[in-house]
This record gives structure tokens, sequence and C-alpha cells, in this order.
């Protein structure tokens, strides 16, 4: 009988998913083994099954396609996450019913594609009996264990490019712009995105801020004739003793919904120093779209090794990317606490060295 293995997507979607999928099937027919992708995140295991087979011919466009052709899913009742970040138990019967539904179809490996929630899912399932491999994924970046997860690169290249925009339209009319970039509690994104792209302001949620600050650079500014400012602002981030912003009443089971802060920072801002200030909230164009050339060639690094990971047996673990190679790192090493920018670590102090303000 021929061998078989799945894969499944789950949290919420980012450039790069289709490339791991095409390299998973790809790596797994040389294999010959089949490969079949799960619908709808782990809830396509359960009965009724839904699930699509990945024929090697029929893979042609994957590499460059945004979304995930086998659909996503960040809430129901195989979210890990909810409220700020909380990790949540998976039930014993969701646990069994992923089991039997492998079992059903005869897969000896589960590649789960996913960030820190859909990896603790795979772990519980991991532990339930699930032989389970793990890709990191999220433009978030903020997963342990790995550099760098895939789709950050390609997020960060979307709001490179906002700031870059923003940039021109700032200057001719002598305004202060605030750009919000996602990350939820990490700013990575924010802090990659805005010394690449020459933000004069980069507030992450990993250093407070205060507004003393904020317009102590803009004066600055305007006493060397820029009369225009760039502010970068992970959606994560907020003033000293503050509170985090949403967008969203919370719903139960369900991860807070950050968003709002850039409107938030350019009311004061534009208070306290007569600027005019607007405001650009990147949301999910950050997710959407085709992956870089990096994330690419990342996806299909990760997406080969997980076959290898599966051929070698070696489940409840991940391929991470650690500088220039990969290893195999378990997944409880990467899961449960987020990799957030070290405060003083080398973007951090890059950034300060440019004359980058913090907002501190
Ligand atoms: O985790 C990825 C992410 O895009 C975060 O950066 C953001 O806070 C969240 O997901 C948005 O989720 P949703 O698509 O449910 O609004």
């Amino acid at each position: 009988m021929t061998e078989r293995i799945g894969i499944v997507t789950g949290g919420g979607d980012c450039p790069g998913l289709n490339a791991v999928i095409r390299a998973v099937a790809k790596g797994a027919a040389k294999r010959n083994w089949e490969a079949i992708g799960f619908l709808g995140g782990y809830e396509g295991i359960l009965e009724p099954q839904r699930y699509m087979p990945l024929d090697y011919n029929q893979l042609s466009g994957l590499l460059t396609r945004g979304g995930t052709i086998l659909g996503t899913a960040n809430c129901g009742r195989f979210s890990a996450k909810v409220n700020h970040g909380e990790s949540r138990r998976l039930p014993q019967e969701l646990i069994d019913g992923v089991k039997a539904g492998m079992q059903k179809l005869g897969i000896h490996g589960l590649v789960s594609i996913g960030g820190d929630g859909s990896l603790s899912i795979g772990q519980q399932l991991f532990e339930g009996g699930v032989p389970l491999v793990g890709v990191p994924k999220t433009i978030d970046n903020d997963l342990e264990g790995t550099t760098l997860t895939f789709g950050f690169d390609s997020a960060v290249a979307c709001a490179t490019d906002a700031l870059d925009r923003l940039h021109t339209t700032a200057e001719s009319h002598n305004r202060v712009m605030v750009l919000e970039v996602m990350g939820r509690y990490a700013g990575w994104i924010a802090i990659y995105a805005g010394v690449a792209g020459g933000a004069d302001v980069i507030l992450i949620p990993e250093i407070p801020f205060n507004y003393d600050s904020i317009c102590e650079k803009i004066r600055e500014r305007e006493g060397m004739g820029k009369h225009f400012t760039l502010i970068i602002v992970a959606e994560g981030a907020r003033e000293n003793g503050g509170h985090f912003v949403t967008s969203a009443d919370q719903v139960a089971n369900r991860e807070a919904r950050l968003g709002g802060i850039a409107a938030v920072v350019a009311a004061e801002v534009g208070k306290r120093t007569g600027k005019e200030t607007r405001t650009c909230v990147l949301g999910h164009l950050q997710r959407g779209g085709c992956p870089t050339n990096f994330d690419r060639a990342l996806c299909s690094i990760l997406g080969a090794e997980a076959v290898e990971l599966i051929a070698a047996g070696k489940f409840g673990y991940m391929v991470a990317y650690q500088g220039s190679q990969t290893a195999a790192v378990k997944i409880t090493e990467a899961i449960g606490r987020l990799k957030t920018v070290p405060t003083s670590g080398g973007f951090v102090r890059t950034a300060r060295a440019l004359g980058i303000s913090l907002g501190d």
C-alpha cells in the first residue's frame, strides 16, 4: 500500500503557505508517498472529513500564489489562544477525533503549518498520539526556536513599501504620518520595516512609549528643517502605563483584536505639536498577495525538510530556520512563550544608532 501523509494549515494565513504545501507534496512524491491536504484547518480531519489530494502534477502556480488553497481558521474549536494570548487546552474528544480521522485515511505523518497557536494545538495532538511535525508560519515572527518564520519577510516588504509611499506624501505636505502594522505582541514587523523604510519613530510593544519623547523627535526634525515625520507603530504598542488598543469587543474563545493605536498616537501628537497628522492602517495587506523571493525559498526549504522529519520519524519536532541552516527543534521549545524583540538587541541598537526614536 502507498504510504500517505497529510498537510494542514492553521491560524491566520500569510504569503508562502501554498509554497510550503507545494514543497511538502513534491517531497512526498519523490518518496512515492501520497499527500493529501485537509481543508479548513484541523476541522477537515474530523468527520465529515474534508480533504483534497495534492497531486504532484497539479501543483503548478502554487509557489507564488498567496493565501492557502486548503483554507485555514484562527477561531473555532481548534483555536489555542484566547484574550491576550492565553493558552487553551484542547478537549480530549477533539484529539481522539483527529487520531481516528488520520487512521481512517491511513496517514502516517501530519505536517502542521502554523504559528504559536496552531503548533500549540499540534503539540497537544502529538502528546495524544498523533504523528505530527511542524512548519513555522506567521507574519508576526514571534515564534521561539526559529530565527525566522515564513510570511514575515513578505509582511516586512509590504510595510516597507508603505513607508516609502508615505514618505513622499508626508514630505510634500509637511505632515506627520503614522503607519500601523500588525505583529500582535511583538514588534518585529515594525522594527524591521521601520529601519528598512527610514522611519523617524518606531513604536513597539516591547518598549512602552511616552508622548514627550515622540514630540521631541518631531521638534528636533523641525529644527533641522525637516517638516515631516514618519512614525511606524506596531498594533500591540502602548503608552507607558497604558493599555492595549483594540478594534473590536472581546469575543468569547477568541484572541483580542488589536488595532487603532495609530489613530490614538496621531491625535495626541497632533494636539501637542500642532502638526497635521494622518494615519494609515496597513491591516491585511500584510497577509495577502504573493510571497517575496526570500519567503519562496524559505517555504521550499521548510516544506522539503518537514517531509524529511517524517521520514526520520521525528514527530513532535518542527523545522526551524537558524541562520543559514535548518534544524529540527522540539515543538515544545517553540511554543508557549513569545519571541519578542530584545530591547537591547541588534535591531534596537541599530535603530538608536541611526537616531531613530523608539518613543522612550
Ligand atoms: O497573527 C497574525 C495576525 O495577522 C496578527 O498580526 C494580527 O493581530 C491578527 O493576525 C489579525 O487576525 P484577524 O485576521 O483575525 O483579524
